[in-house]
């Protein structure tokens, strides 16, 4: 029976892609560097289990041996996303993430030559950050073909997780990032703010260094790019002040001190089941055409565990498309629709 290896399913998302994993029959190998926790949370869905830390080459290359694929939890993936691609790379596997870091997007994009020589897949963020928003981009870019300016918004993430938390933390004080004339570029934290309409509700965003930046990119080639999401004014407030700041809270001591802070976990069930998300997209050209549409669908969290799953059963289907991928550039902006309870409009 063809498998996959959950790596860091013992954290907040690793966790809930494996119970609903477990809930759709399907049989992982749970795997991390926690034997205690990997073991107990293998005993409780009674699934196989490996443990091993990323710094294990060997053990990390005979694991990969047995499965199609890798669905990496482990983040900040920063951290963690070379050691396990290169090992997917040796061993022909293909690798998927949950990442949302523009710097590990463009590190992925870099290894396009070498995944098609694999004859492997490498697509990160098949969660939340990326899958909605991507297939957005790609019904825009599908429905005004010479679109030059992208924007997109999401609102509604509700509690973030611990992992969430804690990259954002070790990115305070780095500003913000747009894509202009195809190229990433540094703007301060908080760049821009701007009404949206995301139909249910009108709220205003505000501009984030968003995945999308990178990878929308890939997947419509529009060539300039905006990610706007929606905060509390008191967030807000403590954007725009690390931009003064900023430096001083990327000291390692006052990383060290942060990172104690945040809380283990993320939402609980009746969290997740209470939340929503909205997306909304806007691409214009050069004429003055404007085509606008939008999404709606479950909790953040749930979202991610259902199109990560919703990829991984692509995958072990033999559905998937060598190289570096995104989402939507490899299973089309309709991918998302395949998710009981997203809805799309245009307008
Ligand atoms: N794209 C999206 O929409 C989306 C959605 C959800 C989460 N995420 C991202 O996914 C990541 C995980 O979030 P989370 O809240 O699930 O995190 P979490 O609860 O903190 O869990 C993190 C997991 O990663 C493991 N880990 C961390 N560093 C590691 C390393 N150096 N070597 C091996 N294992 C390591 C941890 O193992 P130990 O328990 O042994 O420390 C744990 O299993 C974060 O980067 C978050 O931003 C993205």
């Amino acid at each position: 029976m063809k498998t996959f290896l959950i790596y860091g399913a013992n954290g907040y998302t690793g966790e809930l892609i494996t119970r609903f994993a477990v809930e759709r029959g399907m049989k992982p190998i749970l795997a991390g560097r926690n034997a205690e926790k990997i073991e107990s949370l293998a005993k409780q869905y009674d699934m196989p289990f490996r443990v091993f830390g990323l710094d294990d080459k060997e053990k990390l290359d005979a694991e990969l041996r047995e499965v199609e694929f890798v669905l990496h939890c482990a983040g900040p993936f920063s951290l963690t996303s070379k050691t396990m691609v290169e090992a997917c790379l040796r061993n022909k596997k293909h690798y998927l993430d949950i990442t949302g870091e523009i710097a590990v997007f463009e590190a992925m994009a870099r290894l396009d030559k070498k995944a098609n020589e694999a004859g492997i897949m490498i697509m990160p963020g098949v969660g939340f950050d990326v899958v909605p928003s991507d297939c957005l981009a790609k019904h825009l870019k599908d429905t005004l073909p010479g679109a030059t300016n992208l924007t997109l918004a999401f609102y509604g993430m509700g509690r973030i997780s611990h992992g969430t938390q804690a990259t954002m933390t070790m990115n305070v004080g780095k500003g913000g990032a747009i894509r202009k004339n195809g190229e990433i570029t540094s703007v301060p934290a908080a760049y821009k703010t701007r009404e949206i309409d995301f139909g249910e509700v009108k709220k205003t965003g505000v501009t984030i260094p968003w995945g999308d930046v990178s990878t929308a990119f890939y997947s419509t080639g529009i060539p300039n790019i905006e990610v706007y999401t929606v905060m509390p004014a008191s967030n807000l407030k403590m954007l725009k002040l690390s931009r003064y700041i900023g430096w001083l809270l990327a000291t390692k001591p006052a990383q060290n001190y942060l990172q104690k802070q945040i809380p283990t976990g993320g939402p609980n069930d009746k969290e997740r089941a209470q939340g929503k998300t909205y997306l909304w997209g806007e691409v214009t050209d050069e004429k003055g055409n404007k085509v606008e549409s939008r999404l709606q669908g479950m909790e953040g969290y749930t979202m991610t565990a259902l199109t990560a799953l919703k990829i991984a059963e692509k995958i072990l289907d033999g559905n998937f498309c060598t190289g570096f991928q995104t989402p939507a550039k490899c299973y089309g902006a309709d991918l998302i629709l395949e998710i009981e309870g997203v809805e799309r409009a245009d307008s």
